[in-house]
């Protein structure tokens, strides 16, 4: 039976926080999704600095696409479709690397590092030279824009420039991007793993789940904080959440929860960032999501994506992020530290791939799960558009679930709109876009 999509808007009630289970299985959801949402919306590619020199190359999807992000020689970024076009083969196998051209192992067509087509065996006979190279190149994205070094392409050229699609969230990535003179790094080295589940309880948790952590976490969390601040209510904190599907969680209240041996270099960097960022963007644990899919935790150094794999199955690429100007042994005890917690055997990471993974099961397995509602209630008319010092919609407390109800409003702008889902004033939210 076809998913009835004109019921798609009663089934993601935002405003009264039901969400209907079957958007996290269904196929013709997900088959929707990369069409809609994925080839459409902003996706995060890279960090500069994972990319550094002219021929720096790395591989990685935007939704099911599999794309190559090439530094060119005039220093500027290209990211073009790593599927050849003679067959279809994957052009380039490598996950990185450094190149001048890549030759598609099939027949052998060959693209420069801005994915030119530069030479076709047998051009001469077999092609009798008339073959225009020129309309063969790989296939370009439509727009590619960075923001302090977080490199997003988009395959939709109606889309708006990166900026407003980020909104005010830029505030909120700021406090980590852009808290010491010298911004962050990506160490090289990306962790991957398959979770089967859906994508969206990922990034959905990313953007505003304070709640799960007293429970999910509780045995790993005695293991590695130096404080208790879990066992009891909300902790002090905040949650921002976007129109725009972006969220943000800060607890604000304390410098230092992780011991991971560099308490004396990030009391430093404190003071730094609050000089540059002021009190309220600078924090010790935090969370975010940049909608769709781009999430991480400041307070771990951890950033990741979440790459849909199907209905049912996402994969996750994590990376340690550090201070630029940090001390060496400092970075190595982030790595560290981000590994052993957030890595796919980390002692918190796996808390949340248990959830996900029993969750996805549940859902595949149980007809009568799938006619489930979810429960997106918590806070709902506690938040404030209108907070004194910080932009967007704001929850006092950092249990809300604010930011998840923004996430699905924002998706399902994406799902039912047929023109790009402008949103005109992303702090008003009665806007509704056109549909
Ligand atoms: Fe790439 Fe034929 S598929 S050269
Ligand atoms: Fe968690």
């Amino acid at each position: 039976m076809a998913y009835d999509f004109d019921s798609l808007p009663s089934k993601i009630d935002w405003q009264n926080g039901q969400i209907a289970a079957d958007i996290f299985i269904e196929e013709e959801v997900y088959q929707r999704e990369l069409k809609m949402l994925f080839s459409r919306a902003w996706l995060f590619l890279a960090h500069d600095s994972m990319i550094p020199n002219p021929g720096d190359f790395l591989n990685t999807y935007m939704g099911g696409d599999a794309v190559i992000v090439a530094r060119q020689k005039d220093g500027s970024v290209k990211a073009y479709l790593n599927v050849c076009r003679h067959r279809g083969m994957k052009v380039c196998r490598a996950e990185d690397g450094n190149a001048k051209r890549f030759m598609c192992t099939y027949h052998g067509w060959t693209y420069d590092i801005s994915g030119d087509l530069v030479n076709v065996p047998n051009e001469n006979d077999a092609y009798y030279n008339e073959l225009d190279k020129s309309k063969f190149g790989l296939v370009q994205v439509a727009q590619i824009d960075s923001y302090k070094g977080l490199i997003f392409a988009t395959f939709d050229p109606t889309a708006p420039p990166l900026l407003d699609y980020l909104g005010d969230s830029t505030f909120y990535i700021d406090s980590w991007v852009d808290h010491t003179p010298g911004g962050i790094e990506v160490l090289p080295g990306v962790i991957k793993w398959t979770i089967r589940g859906n994508w969206k309880i990922a990034a959905e948790q990313f953007a505003g789940d304070g709640y799960h952590v007293n429970i999910t976490h509780m045995s790993s969390l005695a293991q590695i904080t130096d404080t208790d601040i879990y066992d009891g209510p909300s902790p002090a904190g905040y949650m921002y959440s976007s129109r725009l599907g972006h969220g943000y969680g800060s607890i604000t209240d304390h410098a230092n929860r992780f011991t991971d041996g560099t308490s004396s270099y990030k009391e430093q960097r404190r003071a730094t960032a609050i000089e540059r960022l002021g009190p309220e963007r600078v924090n010790s644990v935090g969370n975010f999501t940049v909608f769709p899919n781009l999430s991480g935790l400041p307070g771990q150094a951890n950033l990741r994506v979440w790459h849909p794999k199907g209905p049912n199955t996402f994969e996750i690429w994590s990376w340690t992020v550090v201070d630029k100007d940090a001390p060496e042994e400092v970075k190595k005890a982030q790595q560290l530290s981000s590994v052993l917690t957030e890595g796919a055997a980390g002692t918190v990471e796996i808390d949340d791939g248990e959830n996900w993974n029993l969750m996805g099961q549940m859902l595949e397995q149980g007809y009568q799960t799938r006619q489930l509602n979810w429960n997106y209630q918590m806070g709902v008319g506690h938040d404030t558009d209108n907070h004194p010092t910080l932009p967007g919609t704001i929850s006092e407390l950092y249990m809300n679930e604010g930011p998840q109800r923004a996430f699905y409003r924002r998706w399902l702008d994406f799902m039912t709109s047929k023109d790009w889902p402008h949103v005109s004033d992303p702090a008003t939210l009665e806007e509704v876009p056109e549909r």
